[in-house]
C-alpha cells in the first residue's frame, strides 16, 4: 500500500473500461465518523475490452467484498481494488462490498461530508471513488437505487422517492448516469416546495431544502428553477423526466452547484437570496446558476462525457445556454456586456500566462484543475461562434440531432461537432481547431478607401501558450457594420468569416467612406487591435447600433485615456470626457448600460493592456491613475450626480431587469458623488436602504473614499448572524482597502471569531478579495503574496481544491518587474516545498512556475 506519484493522464489513452456496469444498490448507515456504505454492483464483462477488474477507492476502510456471493481474492491499494480476470465470472455477475467511512472528518468537501449537521455529497469529478469501490469514470452509467438510514428527518438521492419509514429512505433513479451525478443528502432540512407542470401534461414538485432560518430566501430560487424549466421547453425542446426535482443549499462547498440528476447540490450562496440580504449581482448570479445546473440535466446528465477531457463538451454548452436564457430574462446587451467583462478578466488573463491551455485540454494531472474559465467561458464563445457561423436554424436542428442520437451516451466534441456537419453539410474540420489549440488570437484591421469600395484588412496570429509553440489561424466570424458620416447604418450587420492569417473583405457601392464597426456583439474572442483616433471611436459611441461595440468604444477611450495617464502622465482627453458625460446623463439610454459605461477598466485589466502594449505595468502607477480619474469624473459630473442619483431611485425593491439596472447606476453615480459629498449621501442610503444592494453599495462607496469604520461596525452589529452576509463584510473591507493597507486588512480580519478557513466561501471572501485588490495584492512589500502564501500552506492539508484553485491568484507573474517577479516565485516555490503537499495545488504551482 504505497501512496504512486501523481501520474499524467492523456486523452490519446482512453480505453474503454473492462467491465460495464447494470445497476447498482447502495445502503448507507449514516454517522458522523463511521458511516457503513454496502453496494451490490451488477458488472458485464466488456467484450471489446477484456479484463481485470478495477476499482477506484481511495479513504476507505473495507470490511467485505463478494463476488456472486461468494469470496473471491483481491488486491487492495491506496487507489484501487483490483479482481484478477481469471478470478471473475464470463458472464455478468454481482459484486457486493462493505467499507466505512468518516463524513465528519472530511474537510476537503468532497466524496460525503458533514456541513452544519447535514451529510451531504459532491462527486465531480472523482469525488465518488471516497464513498464506495467502484469504476469512477463517467462512461460508465448505471441505473442507482439507494437506501439511506439515519434518524434525520430529511434523506435525499438521485431520481424519485420509492419506499420510506422510519429512518429509512429508498431512492431508484431510472435513468442510467455516471458516478459523478450520485448524490445523497440527510439533515434537519426545511423544504420550499413548488410544482411544474411539462409541455406533455406531466406533474414535477419541486423543492429548494434549506437549514431552519433560510426558509425566507427561497422564493426567487423556485421562480428562476420554474421559469428555466420552461425555457428549455420552449427554445430546445427538452423536457424533464422524474415526478422530483430537489435543490439543497450547502453552507461548506468547494464551487458554484452541482447538477446531481434530480438532486442539485448548491452552494448557499448561489441559491439563497431575499432583498433585504442578497445584491442584485446575487439575484442575477442564483438566477443564472440555478438555470445552468437544471439545463445539465440535457446538457450533461442525459447526454455525458465519455472521459473527463471532453469536460467543455457539458460545461461550455450549459454556460452557453444559460446565458441565452439570462439574456432572455433580463436584457441580451448587458448581458453580453458583462459575459466580455468576465471572459477578458478571467479567460484572457488564463489564456495569455502560464496556466494557458487548450478549451479540450490534453492531459493533466487532477482533473479538478481544470474547471476553469476557459473550459467553461471560452468553451461557451466557441459555441456561440458555431451558431454565427452556421445560423440559428442550422444550430437548434443540430442541437435536436444531437439529442435525438447521443441520448443516454458518453460522448466526445466529435460527436457534437459531427451532428452541425451533417446538418450543414459542411466540413467543420477547421473550426473544431477551436478546441485544440490554446491562446487568445489577435486580430488587426486597417481600412483602404478607393472611389466607393471599402476594404478591410484583417491579419491574425495567436501568440504560442506552454508547450504549443506553433499556432494556426483560427475560423473568426466577424460581425462587421457601416455607419455614414450623417450617423445613419448603410451596410447592417454581417457575418465575414476570416479562415486565413490575412484575408481582406471589401464593401463596394458606397457614396461615402463609412465608419466601420468591427466584432459587434464581440463575435469572436480575440483581442482586437485597430488603430482608432479618439473622435471615430467618439463617433461610434454615438452612433453605432450594435449595444456591445457602443459600449466597446467607451472602454477604449477610458483605456486609452489610463493608458496615457499612466505612461505619459497627461491628463484625460476631453473627448472622452465629453462622451461619457453624454453618455451617462442620456436619460433616453438604459441605465443598466449607463452603469457599465460608468465603470472603469480594473486595475488588472490595464495591467495586461500595458503589457500587451510592451510597458512593464506598475500597479501602484494604475492605482494612483484610477483614483486620479475617478476625481476627475466626480469633478466633471458635479453638477449632474445629485440629480442622477435622485433620478435613479427604482423605489420599491424587485429584482427585475429594470430596478437592478437604476440601482447599478445609482451606486456607480454614488461612488463619485461621495468623493464631493464627504459621504452624505452615501451615509444617508446606508441607514435608510431596505435592500442590500443600496446598504452594501453606501457601505462600499464610503470605503472606497477612506472613511464609513463607523458602518462597517453598524453593517457588523446587524447581520453578523447571517453567514451570506457577513462574507460581504469581511470581503467589502478587503476589496475597498488602498493598496498599503490591503494586507494588514486582511491578516487582520483573519484573526476574527468569524474568520474560519474550514468554510471556502469564507476563505475566498477574504483572500479572493485580497487577490481581486491589484494595487493591495502587488504592493511593493510583498506582504499580500506573503499572507496568501502562508494561507494557502495551511489550506492544503484541509482543503486541496480551494487551495489550488487559490493559487491562480500568482498567474500573472510574468506581467510584472523583476522584483515582484521574485517575490511572488519565492511564495511560489515556499509552497511547493511544503511537505505532504496535495497532488492538486502541486500541479498548479508547478504550472504556474513553468517548470
Ligand atoms: N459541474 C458543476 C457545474 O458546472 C461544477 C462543479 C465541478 C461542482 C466540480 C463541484 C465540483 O455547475
Ligand atoms: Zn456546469
Amino acid at each position: 500500500m504505497t501512496a504512486l506519484a501523481p501520474q499524467t493522464i492523456f486523452l490519446k489513452d482512453y480505453a474503454e473500461p473492462h467491465h460495464w456496469v447494470e445497476t447498482v444498490h447502495l445502503t448507507f448507515a449514516l454517522a458522523p465518523r463511521a458511516t457503513r456504505v454496502t453496494s451490490k454492483i451488477v458488472f458485464t464483462p466488456n467484450t471489446n475490452n477484456l479484463g481485470d477488474l478495477i476499482l477506484n477507492g481511495e479513504q476507505l476502510s473495507l470490511k467485505s467484498v463478494t463476488v456472486n456471493g461468494a469470496p473471491v481474492s483481491y488486491e487492495v491499494t491506496d487507489t484501487h481494488l483490483t479482481v484478477k480476470q481469471a478470478d471473475l465470472p464470463c458472464e455478468p455477475f454481482t459484486f457486493e462490498a462493505e467499507v466505512e467511512i468518516s463524513p465528519e472528518t472530511n474537510t476537503a468537501l468532497e466524496g460525503l461530508y458533514m456541513s452544519s449537521g447535514m451529510y451531504c455529497t459532491q462527486c465531480e469529478a472523482e469525488g465518488f471513488r471516497k464513498i464506495t469501490y467502484y469504476p469512477d469514470r463517467p462512461d460508465v452509467m448505471a441505473v442507482f437505487t439507494v437506501r439511506v438510514e439515519s434518524d434525520l428527518p430529511v434523506m435525499l438521492s438521485n431520481g424519485n422517492p420509492q419506499a420510506a419509514g422510519a429512518g429509512w429512505a429508498e431512492w431508484h433513479d431510472p435513468w442510467p448516469k455516471p458516478a459523478y451525478l450520485f448524490a445523497l443528502v440527510a439533515g434537519d432540512l426545511l423544504a420550499h416546495s413548488g410544482s411544474f407542470t411539462t409541455m406533455s401534461g406531466k406533474d414535477v414538485d419541486l423543492n429548494i431544502y434549506v437549514r431552519k432560518g433560510d426558509e425566507d430566501k427561497c422564493a426567487f430560487g423556485m421562480q428562476a428553477l420554474i421559469d428555466s424549466m420552461r425555457w428549455d421547453e420552449r427554445v430546445y425542446g427538452r423536457e424533464y423526466d422524474l415526478d422530483i426535482f430537489n435543490i439543497v443549499a450547502v453552507d461548506d462547498f468547494n464551487m458554484g452547484a452541482m447538477e446531481n440528476k434530480g438532486l442539485n447540490i448548491f452552494n448557499s450562496s448561489c441559491v439563497l437570496a431575499s432583498p433585504e440580504t442578497s445584491t442584485d449581482a446575487t439575484f442575477e448570479r442564483v438566477e443564472g446558476i440555478i438555470a445552468h445546473e437544471y439545463f445539465h440535466n440535457w446538457t450533461g446528465n442525459r447526454i455525458t462525457c465519455r472521459d473527463w477531457f471532453q469536460l467543455c463538451l457539458k460545461e461550455g454548452l450549459t454556460v452557453y445556454r444559460d446565458q441565452m436564457f439570462s439574456g432572455d430574462m433580463r436584457s441580451h446587451a448587458v448581458k453580453r456586456i458583462e459575459e466580455v467583462l468576465q471572459l477578458r478578466a478571467r479567460q484572457f488573463r488564463e489564456d495569455n500566462g502560464p496556466l494557458a491551455h487548450n478549451v479540450r485540454p490534453e492531459s493533466f494531472v487532477e482533473i479538478n484543475n481544470f474547471y476553469t474559465a476557459t473550459v467553461y467561458e471560452k468553451g461557451a464563445e466557441v459555441i456561440g461562434m458555431l451558431r454565427r457561423l452556421i445560423g440559428d436554424e442550422a444550430y437548434y436542428k443540430g442541437c435536436t440531432l444531437y439529442f435525438d442520437r447521443h441520448d443516454g451516451q458518453a460522448v466526445t466534441i466529435e460527436d457534437w461537432i459531427k451532428v452541425f456537419e451533417e446538418v450543414t453539410g459542411r466540413d467543420l474540420a477547421h473550426f473544431a481547431q477551436w478546441y485544440s489549440q490554446a491562446g487568445t488570437p489577435r486580430l488587426t484591421v486597417n481600412e483602404t478607401w478607393d472611389n466607393g469600395t471599402l476594404t478591410l484588412n484583417f491579419t491574425q496570429s495567436t501568440p504560442a501558450t506552454p508547450g504549443q509553440e506553433v499556432k494556426k489561424p483560427q475560423v473568426l466570424p466577424i460581425m462587421v457594420g457601416l455607419i455614414a458620416p450623417d450617423g445613419t447604418e448603410v451596410v447592417p450587420s454581417t457575418v465575414l468569416e476570416m479562415t486565413e492569417s490575412a484575408q481582406s473583405f471589401t464593401f463596394d457601392g458606397l457614396s461615402e467612406r463609412p465608419v466601420a464597426s468591427i466584432l459587434r456583439d464581440f463575435s469572436a474572442p480575440v483581442i482586437l487591435q485597430r488603430e482608432m483616433d479618439a473622435k471615430t471611436r467618439a463617433f461610434l459611441l454615438a452612433h453605432d447600433t450594435d449595444p456591445f461595440n457602443t459600449w466597446e468604444m467607451g472602454r477604449m477611450l477610458a483605456k486609452d485615456t489610463l493608458v496615457a495617464m499612466i505612461v505619459d502622465g497627461v491628463e484625460p482627453a476631453r473627448d472622452y470626457l465629453d462622451a461619457l458625460k453624454t453618455m451617462v446623463t442620456d436619460a433616453t439610454k438604459d441605465p443598466a448600460f449607463r452603469a457599465l459605461c460608468l465603470a472603469l477598466p480594473s486595475q488588472d485589466d490595464m495591467a495586461q493592456t500595458l503589457f500587451d502594449a510592451g510597458v512593464t505595468p506598475d500597479p501602484m502607477a494604475i492605482y494612483e491613475a484610477r483614483e486620479n480619474l475617478r476625481h476627475i469624473l466626480a469633478a466633471e459630473l458635479k453638477d449632474d450626480l445629485p440629480a442622477l442619483y435622485a433620478a435613479n431611485d427604482a423605489g420599491a425593491f424587485k429584482p427585475d431587469a429594470d430596478g437592478s439596472g437604476k440601482r447599478s447606476l445609482r451606486m456607480a453615480v454614488l461612488s463619485l458623488l461621495t468623493l464631493n459629498d464627504q459621504g452624505t449621501a452615501a451615509q444617508n442610503l446606508f441607514e435608510t436602504a431596505d435592500n442590500m444592494t443600496e446598504q452594501a453599495g453606501a457601505l462600499t462607496a464610503l470605503l472606497s473614499a477612506g472613511i464609513g469604520q463607523e458602518e462597517l461596525a453598524s453593517f457588523y452589529a446587524q447581520w453578523f448572524h447571517d453567514r451570506l452576509v457577513m462574507d460581504k463584510w469581511f470581503m467589502m473591507q478587503v476589496a475597498a482597502a488602498a493598496p498599503l493597507d490591503a494586507a494588514r486588512i486582511a491578516q487582520t480580519l483573519t484573526e476574527h471569531a468569524d474568520f474560519s478557513m474550514k468554510n471556502p466561501n469564507r476563505f475566498r471572501a477574504v483572500f479572493g478579495a485580497l487577490a481581486g485588490n491589484h494595487g493591495g495584492f502587488h504592493a511593493p512589500d510583498g506582504a499580500a503574496y506573503k499572507l496568501l502564501a502562508d494561507w494557502l500552506i495551511q489550506l492544503d492539508p484541509l482543503n486541496p481544491q480551494t487551495t489550488a484553485r487559490m493559487c491562480g491568484a500568482f498567474e500573472t507573474w510574468k506581467r510584472y518587474d523583476a522584483d515582484r517577479g521574485d517575490m511572488i516565485t519565492t511564495q511560489l516555490k515556499r509552497i511547493l516545498a511544503t511537505k505532504g503537499l496535495s497532488g492538486d495545488t502541486t500541479e498548479m504551482v508547478t504550472r504556474i512556475l513553468g517548470a
